[in-house]
């Protein structure tokens, strides 16, 4: 009885108080989204009370938007050339001190990224509409129209694996807020589609911090095929962020209250000022607090498992571990006691090579990244000393190791039952059925790969 059940959804709003934090919203709605859509739907409401409060830099007129994005694209490149300029003449790297500080900052952007294009999910039911086309192609493009190699979150996920950086729970609340906004817009598109589509107007720009992220990874040896790829794909000229400019044009209405409108999408564009930037996690580094962090943690699961046959000044090494706080005095007393030598080839300290090598006692115990956060704090002023400041030529890995059409077996039975399923089913239900596959939460699986190449045909 579709009459009875209409007033439950404004009832439903009522009844949330105030919003759960970015956070728990946002695993929320990537673990069940229709529970957590009354919250989101405060949570955005919130959000652009804010954005309301910030200046914006949008032009006046809609019309003038074309010109906006190649004016904005115009001085970001600028900035650029004069950034690689100062790099030239000798000057160090803007963002990263060392490979720590890039992976704390892969690390603090993963909330975001994991969800990238997550915004545009809702008008996918709308896929016939012309006025949301760019749109769409948006969001298939972003999915890598169901290629692994090229669906922007599989990218990111590989990024983070290759250097142990999956643990993003522990990040504070304001890492979460972008992905929760992207979410909750991508979950609301039928209520707040103007904000939508200012906010992906605002996200698609070039930003300076993209193109110098690109090219200091690069110079650290760190894979930088994510960053890379979207500064092409996002390009002001026929890529994303001449499309999102295009979709405000497409959109507007006719009939209706065209000012209106663009004030929503206003609003929806400054979205992107709030929670952490990237450039706000690139600031917030500080080596040794994220170093004393992640031992913090690991003591946690060390305590009693060391002999009590080695003492640092006095204490056994479980004393040491025994309770938190104590990471700042056991590190120094490791320095003094000649465990670790500060400022030179971390391949000297004693302590180092205990944790690092195949052959290593503690081989295995510290992750990538924390091994990287040890090195390079007992590097410290070695690694400015000692290392060309030069750009190293990446490698990058072999994309291809995933190939979804090598599996077989157990490995494609996902696959397999959704061919079977969707053979049941009429034209509508099947679409239907592929859109709920291509859910932010989904769409990077196989099932979600295949029914996006499924659904890309539909587009073609
Ligand atoms: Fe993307
Ligand atoms: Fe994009």
């Amino acid at each position: 009885m579709p009459m009875l059940s209409l007033p439950t959804q404004p009832q439903a709003d009522r009844l949330q108080p105030s919003p759960p934090s970015p956070t728990a919203l946002y695993l929320g709605l990537q673990n069940a989204p229709e529970p957590s859509l009354p919250a989101a739907r405060a949570f955005l409401q919130e959000q652009l009370n804010k954005a309301a409060k910030l200046t914006c830099d949008l032009p006046d007129s809609p019309e003038q938007l074309g010109q906006w994005v190649i004016a904005g694209n115009t001085r970001t490149t600028q900035a650029y050339r004069e950034y690689l300029d100062t790099r030239k003449q000798g000057q160090p790297r803007r963002y990263f001190a060392n490979r720590a500080h890039a992976l704390f900052f892969l690390r603090g952007v993963a909330p975001t990224k994991l969800v990238d294009g997550s915004w545009l999910y809702g008008v996918l039911p709308q896929w016939q509409d012309l006025r949301l086309h760019t749109l769409v192609r948006t969001y298939l493009e972003e999915l890598g129209e169901g290629e692994p190699e090229q669906n922007h979150v599989v990218l990111y996920k590989q990024l983070l694996a290759q250097h142990e950086l999956e643990d993003i729970e522990s990040l504070s609340a304001a890492h979460f807020v972008q992905g929760a906004q992207q979410l909750a817009l991508g979950h609301l598109a039928t209520d707040f589609l103007p904000e939508l589509i200012g906010y992906n107007l605002g996200y698609e720009q070039l930003p300076l911090h993209l193109l110098i992220t690109t090219y200091e990874l690069n110079e650290l040896g760190i894979d930088p095929y994510y960053f890379q790829l979207h500064v092409t794909i996002d390009n002001a000229d026929t890529g994303h962020a001449h499309k999102a400019a295009r979709a405000v044009l497409d959109n507007l209405p006719v009939t209706g209250d065209a000012q209106e409108f663009y004030q929503r999408v206003r609003r929806g564009y400054q979205l992107n000022e709030l929670g952490l930037s990237s450039t706000g996690v690139i600031n917030s580094f500080n080596l040794e607090q994220e170093l004393h962090r992640v031992l913090e943690q690991k003591a946690l699961v060390a305590r009693n498992m060391h002999s009590d046959f080695c003492r640092i000044e006095g204490r056994t090494i479980n004393e040491w571990l025994s309770q938190t706080g104590q990471i700042g005095d056991f590190l120094a007393a490791l320095e003094k006691r000649g465990w670790i030598h500060r400022d030179e080839d971390p391949a000297q300290s004693r302590f180092w090579q205990l944790v690092q090598g195949n052959r290593a006692p503690m081989f295995g115990v510290f992750s990538a990244y924390e091994l990287q956060l040890l090195h390079d704090w007992i590097a410290g002023e070695w690694l400015i000393n000692d290392q060309p400041n030069r750009p190293r030529r990446f490698i990058p890995p072999n994309r291809n190791q995933q190939d979804h059409r090598a599996r077989a077996g157990d490995f494609s039975a996902e696959q397999q039952l959704l061919e079977q399923e969707l053979r049941t089913l009429d034209d509508n239900s099947r679409t239907q059925r592929l859109i709920e596959l291509m859910s932010p939460a989904h769409h990077y699986k196989p099932a979600g790969l295949l029914a996006t190449r499924l659904f890309a045909r539909l587009q073609a």
